[in-house]
């Protein structure tokens, strides 16, 4: 879901950076090549994200979810001298597309993929972690900033995805399915957390950074 009239979308993706040549090949890839290919991050989120690396220089990036690989390549762009992406994903089918997209970028040094489920891979990977992207499972969002919060760091970040839920959020409490209701109860949470400053950007299905205080 897209919140953005389309035209406003194609304007604002005019008068952003290009992707990459190997994203935009994993991107056209993925479109004729895999199913959903809308949970791909694509041009306007990618180069948001690929920004916000840049700006913070994380040495350690944790993402939950991740598909073809895209949004971890844009993550990848900005870590520190040293710094690595590790990225979880479930379906190990995916494993081989990933690992010849990765691959064949600039940033192969620095990507690490974990097949598994995030809530048994999460507890093995998460000390030490500067950004974690949350953007599989909705349900499970709480039990993973469960599992995050403890071992984030003062000027660390958790950045959900899909906190919009195609505009899902604003139902009325009582017709919410279960991933409506939890990702209502998210921005509850974070928003109820002193330890926690907090902006919703509504790009594309809604961004949700949190930052530790
Ligand atoms: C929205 S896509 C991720 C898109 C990717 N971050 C990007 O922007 O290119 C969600 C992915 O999470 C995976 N997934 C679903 N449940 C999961 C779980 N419990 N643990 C790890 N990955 C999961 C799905 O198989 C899917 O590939």
């Amino acid at each position: 879901m897209n919140f953005l009239p389309e035209e406003i979308e194609a304007y604002a993706e005019r008068f952003t950076a290009d992707e990459p040549t190997y994203l935009d090949e994993l991107n056209r890839y993925t479109h004729q090549h895999v199913l959903q290919p809308r949970m791909l991050a694509g041009h306007l989120q990618g180069r948001l994200i690929a920004m916000l690396s840049h700006m913070i220089k994380p040495m350690k990036v944790l993402e939950v979810g991740t598909y073809t690989g895209y949004s971890a390549l844009c993550w990848a762009e900005g870590v520190a001298e040293g710094g690595s992406v590790h990225s979880i994903e479930i379906d190990d089918e995916l494993a081989p597309k990933i690992q010849r997209f990765w691959d064949g970028s600039p940033h192969k040094e620095k990507l690490n993929l974990h097949i598994g489920a995030a809530l048994d891979v999460i507890p093995e990977l998460a000390d030490g972690v500067d950004i974690a992207f949350l953007d599989a499972d909705k349900k499970n969002y709480l039990n993973y900033l469960d599992l995050l919060l403890p071992k984030m760091h003062p000027g660390s970040y958790i950045i959900a995805d899909n906190v919009l839920w195609s505009g899902k959020v604003l139902d009325p409490p009582e017709s919410m399915d279960e991933d409506t209701a939890t990702l209502y109860a998210y921005a509850q949470r974070l928003k109820e957390d002193d330890r926690l400053e907090q902006v919703l950007l509504p790009v594309r299905d809604g961004l949700l950074i949190a930052r530790i205080k």
